[in-house]
């Protein structure tokens, strides 16, 4: 039977509050017979029953971002969209759902800017407005938004479950709106409360502690709209009727934290003044907002050894913490954040730098029920003060907060330090998407750092579906880049002008990019093509004397790579103007490939033919005759070979460069951010997939696994955050929540899982699982626009097992492992099983650092000695170093035998 299901506006389900002119429809077929197409749709949008659009039948498959094409939408208004399908079976179904328009000009709305004339110090201000109701409502609904971070209250009660509102953006360029629905919230008397804090407007923003960013005074704009049974609209606007109070908060600053009095009594209420400002900026809310969207208890409380009370709660995050305390009027409860504790188990903060991270509590002498507002911590342990008795655990819950996206994919292994970093992937993304894409979310920073978000994208799109989120991002990236600067290397961007940088400001054609071939939404191209084009005319303004190349100006190079020794710069070995122009040439050719598809015919022969002049030009640059690099790094190889940079007959060449490099590194990474994402797929698709599987398992440093191995629970900034002796980097720059190198995920999604894109969206894949040693099944699962693809992968016992399911509308191109052929599926379950003589059980890789632990163990040093006389540490480890345990242990006399196994069931259980 066929039936639909996920039907969405703009990528929401029954979205309120929407000021897209022609929303664009998408849905899911299911369906239980094998290779389900669609046929036909049929989209009717109908306003009170009356339709106002039909699509008329579509012969098309066609299940995704089907715009609305009919007459223009009223304002603050309904629409109920059905949708018919009928499949190449010939069954049909239907699926209905409902959007609701915004105030769709909403500079046109009569509210008006709202503040306060006298100086409230760091005390945020409550905007408040008292109302009646005349008729029984039949819908009511409250616009706001806010020069600042905005909370709403009616009635005593939160409004909606936003927090940090309205967002960040560009905020002079763009600023949105929120929608709430109160209809149920309304009393006969309504007292309707907006508390306005400094939030990114106004805040302390940047490490070079500056507020007032945007502007020095908050301010406010509403509007609420009722409506009666019989169909009369009532608004009331913000205006000089409101009036303004104080509230607890003292303080509220994202860096710093939110100060709270309790004890405190109402302070006399006010006249508010009118503010000039504009609204000409004002759009509705685009992405999906923050919220809370997971809780989590105290795993543990800890005393420290300097006599801190420290809970922790198991897993690093950002978000804030809500807890209830009773303490005698007037006590002073002190909340202070970190993620780490030092190496002697005290609380560590040294590396939040001036964020302070403190919420500070006055009791008011009953209960407090405290929850900060408008501020964000990064952290796993909390330190609490001044609580005059035993501290409660029940009493403290970590509210995890971001961007509430949809969560997308999944990655589960046989190996459990592999499952622990994908974890710490998503992770990653939870703590840094927090309404833009942030480098961390702990140190005077947590900003839109372009290259963070640039090298983790795909990684980010398999995992959450971010696409409303990255798509207002890339509207705020695209306002605030210009002619003379290129692309900020943040966005929004507090630092001012600056010079654009490769990997970083070519998120402006990367993220597009990924995003389109992640969904298979054109409009994202559409809109983004003049931002994608203006930045590759900024590099080629940059080119000098003809040659194209980019030669000049600041650049972050491979950000914190290992390949030079620590300097003030970090940009590792890598020749910087190298990546630069290999960028150059990425972007060029995005934006040529951007204009066919949009059918942009001179632009794309035009930028091909730019980029085959880059090409050119960096092979005679950067490759010698014979096929080496000038930068012989391995990012360097791996951007030659990843981006197809080198003449395919010097490929080998630098593929023995990249080998040989690993290997002097005993197959350890040296990279930075620019070649750690493309490092394992270089190696992976130039035959030496095996290798990337033992760089990928390494679990001594530099890794992705010694991090876990060292009780990680999020991406570090730096391979060495926390050293092999238990101190931590002190660089200055060490935040242990920091997405980019989680960009392995895609990798991971990619080669472990094998699930690659081959038409935009999803709409046509291909499943290729890849083996290495040390993994012996992997379960991967994507919700696709089209619905759920899955792949699981077990080699065990002599036997190779594969299970796919590809969604209906779609068609797969399945590789199964040790085979050549291309079976071509349509949708349906599949599962395979056949001989195999390949055994995964054993990481050869691991040995190394597997061996490193039993030589700890003085009773194997002994007996390794008298198998190996004369045999150094070093040597055994190097002789070890290219066997598995197993071959190990058929090497190995008897007795040595037994003690081996001994000591590896001991670690086993360690483990
Ligand atoms: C951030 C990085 C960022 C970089 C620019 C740092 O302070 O935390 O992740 O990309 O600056 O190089």
């Amino acid at each position: 039977m066929l039936v639909l299901k996920n039907l969405k506006t703009e990528y929401q389900t029954n979205p309120i509050g929407l000021d897209v002119a022609n929303p664009a429809f998408s849905w899911i077929l299911e369906s239980d017979r094998e290779g389900t197409l669609q046929k036909s749709y049929r989209v009717l949008v109908s306003d009170s029953d009356e339709v106002i659009w039909d699509s008329g039948l579509a012969q098309t498959d066609q299940s995704a971002y089907v715009e609305y094409k009919g007459p223009q939408l009223e304002p603050s208004h309904v629409y109920q969209v059905q949708v018919q399908v009928t499949d190449n079976h010939d069954e049909t179904a239907e699926i209905t759902g409902q959007f609701e328009t915004g105030l769709l000009n909403p500079s046109e709305v009569e509210w008006k800017w709202i503040s306060h004339s006298e100086d409230l110090g760091t005390v945020p201000p409550v905007y408040v407005r008292e109302f009646s109701l005349e008729n029984p409502i039949k819908s009511a609904r409250i616009y706001a938004t806010a020069l600042g971070a905005y909370e709403l209250e009616l009635n005593g009660k939160k409004v909606g479950d936003y927090f940090l509102a309205p967002g960040w953006t560009s905020y002079h360029h763009r600023l949105q709106y929120q929608t709430y629905d109160i209809t149920e919230e309304l009393a006969s008397k309504n007292t309707l409360k907006m508390t306005v804090a400094n939030g990114w407007y106004k805040g302390l923003l940047g490490f070079a502690g500056q507020s007032n960013h945007y502007g020095d005074q908050v301010a406010a704009l509403a509007a609420i709209r009722l409506e009666d049974k019989n169909g009369n609209v009532r608004w009331i606007f913000s205006d000089e009727e409101w009036q303004y109070e104080t509230g607890p908060i003292q303080l509220s600053e994202i860096y710093l934290g939110e100060h709270v009095d309790y004890a405190a009594g109402p302070k006399p209420r006010k006249s508010v003044t009118l503010f000039e400002h504009g609204k000409e900026m004002l759009v509705a809310q685009e992405n999906e907002p923050t919220r809370v969207v997971m809780e989590l208890s105290p795993i543990e409380k800890i005393i420290t050894p300097k006599g801190e009370v420290v809970l922790d709660f198991g897993q690093n995050l950002t978000g804030v913490i809500k807890c209830q305390i009773s303490q005698p009027k007037g006590t002073e409860v002190i909340l202070s954040h970190a993620e780490v504790l030092d190496k002697d188990g005290n609380f560590y903060t040294e590396n939040l730098r001036a964020a302070t991270s403190q919420d500070h509590i006055i009791a008011s002498g009953g209960i407090d029920t405290f929850m900060p507002k408008f501020t964000f911590h990064g952290f796993r342990y909390l330190r609490v003060e001044g609580l005059v008795d035993d501290i409660d655990l029940n009493d403290f819950t970590a509210c995890v907060l971001h961007t509430d996206m949809e969560k997308t994919g999944d990655f589960v292994s046989s190996n459990k330090l592999v499952n622990r970093l994908y974890q710490n992937i998503q992770w990653g993304q939870r703590g840094n998407f927090l309404d833009v894409p942030t480098d961390c979310p702990q140190r005077d920073e947590r900003l839109g750092w372009t290259g963070d978000a640039q090298v983790f994208a795909s990684t980010a799109l398999f995992n959450f579906n971010s696409a409303l989120f990255f798509r207002k991002w890339l509207r705020d990236l695209k306002v605030e880049q210009n002619e003379q600067y290129g692309v900020p290397h943040v966005v929004p961007n507090i630092l001012g002008n600056q010079d654009g940088a490769a990997g970083w400001s070519d998120a402006a054609t990367i993220i597009p990019w990924e995003l389109y071939q992640a969904y298979g939404d054109k409009r994202i191209l559409e809109d983004q093509y003049s931002s994608m084009k203006g930045w590759v005319d900024y590099i080629t303004s940059k080119t000098q004397n003809g040659i194209h190349l980019w030669q000049q100006g600041f650049q972050y190079g491979d950000w914190v790579a290992l390949d030079k020794e620590e300097s003030s710069d970090r940009v590792g070995a890598t020749d910087v103007y190298f990546i630069a122009s290999a960028y150059y040439a990425v972007s060029t050719k995005i934006v040529a490939d951007s204009a066919e598809i949009l059918g942009f015919k001179e632009d794309a022969s035009h930028y091909q033919q730019q980029y085959q002049a880059i090409l050119s030009d960096f092979r005679n640059e950067y490759a010698t005759r014979t096929g080496r690099l000038v930068s012989e790094t391995q990012t360097a190889c791996i951007l030659a070979l990843y981006f197809n940079l080198v003449e395919d007959k010097d490929r080998s060449r630098v593929m023995e460069t990249l080998v040989t490099n690993l290997n002097k590194h005993k197959n350890h990474l040296t990279t930075g951010f620019i070649g750690t994402p493309y490092l394992c797929h270089a190696l992976s698709e130039n035959g030496q997939h095996e290798l990337a599987g033992q760089v990928f398992l390494k679990e001594d440093y530099p890794s992705w696994l010694y991090a876990v191995k060292k009780g990680a629970t999020t991406i570090w900034e730096r391979w060495n955050s926390l050293k092999e002796d238990g101190t931590f980097d002190e660089s200055g720059m060490n935040s242990f929540n920091h997405y980019a190198n989680g960009s392995i995920g895609s990798w991971m999604h990619q080669k472990l899982a094998g699930i690659q894109i081959v038409e935009p969206g999803y709409k046509a894949f291909r499943i290729q699982p890849q083996f290495i040693q040390g993994i012996s099944w992997v379960n991967a699962s994507l919700q696709s626009p089209y619905g759920l693809i899955e792949v699981s992968w077990r080699c065990e016992n002599g036997q190779i097992q594969v299970d796919v399911t590809i969604p209906a509308n779609t068609h797969a191109y399945l590789v199964l492992p040790e085979k050549e052929e291309v079976l071509e599926l349509g949708s349906g379950h599949y599962h395979y099983e056949y001989a195999t003589t390949t055994d995964l059980s054993v990481a050869r890789y691991s040995m190394d650092s597997t061996l490193k632990e039993i030589l700890d163990q003085p009773l194997a040093v002994e007996m390794l000695e008298s198998y190996m006389p004369g045999m150094t540490t070093n040597d055994m480890i190097e002789f070890a170093y290219n066997l598995t345990v197993n071959e190990l242990l058929v090497n190995m006399p008897p007795e040595g035998k037994q003690l081996f196994e001994a000591v590896l069931a001991a670690l086993n259980q360690a483990e």
